[in-house]
């Protein structure tokens, strides 16, 4: 999760959040040497005193900066594409997660395994454990095997909500009477936490996502003892 002070991305906990980190910082490296190389070029504009009377033309130059700007720009657009199709991609799933939000919780359903299902709402401020989150926590957190394909299938029974993961690159919205559906890969355990990011009405703030990524053998333990109860 982001803690004080991170204003980049979080730690990816996924092959593909990894990849589109990768694609950030190359995009921001690309545009930190523009804007350096311009603003360098606009300072200099201000010690310019016209000595060359006869120069009229610049075949050359004009030509570097016409096809120079072309070739960046593919070098931006195309990294971006293998991610991009990955992100959409469906790997036969061994999990498969609903997630329907409301104003204001989401409610989960394990649909593989008799329909286990709850709702998970946030933990208000003042009942809150003195090493809880505030505004992050939940009563019920989601738990999913790490290392095993899993989908995601997201929709809403009110309004649209957004089912977000950051640390995942998951951000899916929740549309009333559409079944959206995206897949992730958690590469190691830990709790990851999000928040719906759709403006869905006054408590929009207080829906949070808590998933615990735990070891397939835990997560069959977890599972069976919500089956059985
Ligand atoms: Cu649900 Cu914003």
């Amino acid at each position: 999760m982001s803690t004080w002070a991170n204003l980049g991305l979080q730690d990816s906990a996924s092959p593909l959040m990894e990849q589109l980190i990768f694609f950030h910082d190359h995009a921001l490296l690309i545009l930190v040497m523009i804007t350096v190389l311009v603003g360098y070029l606009m300072f200099m504009l201000f010690f310019n005193n016209y000595i060359n009377r006869f120069l009229l033309h610049g075949q050359l130059i004009a030509m570097i900066w016409t096809i120079l700007p072309a070739i960046i720009q593919l070098i931006i657009a195309l990294p971006p594409l293998r991610p991009l199709y990955s992100l959409d991609e469906i790997n036969e799933p061994s999990v498969t997660l609903k997630s329907i939000g409301h104003q204001w919780s989401w409610s989960y359903e394990y649909s593989d395994f008799h329909n286990v299902e709850f709702d998970s709402y946030m933990v208000p401020t003042n009942e809150l454990e003195n090493d809880g989150f505030r505004l992050l926590d939940v009563d019920n957190r989601i738990v999913l095997p790490m290392n095993s394909q899993i989908r995601i299938l997201v929709t809403a029974a009110d309004v649209i909500h957004s089912w977000t993961i950051p640390a995942l690159g998951v951000k899916v919205d929740g549309t009333p009477g559409r079944l959206n559906q995206t897949n992730f890969f958690m590469n190691r355990p830990g709790l990851f936490y999000g928040q719906c990011s759709e403006i869905c009405g006054a408590n929009h703030s207080f829906m949070p996502i808590v998933i615990e990524s735990v070891p397939v053998n835990y997560f069959i333990k977890w599972i069976s003892k919500n089956v059985n109860s």
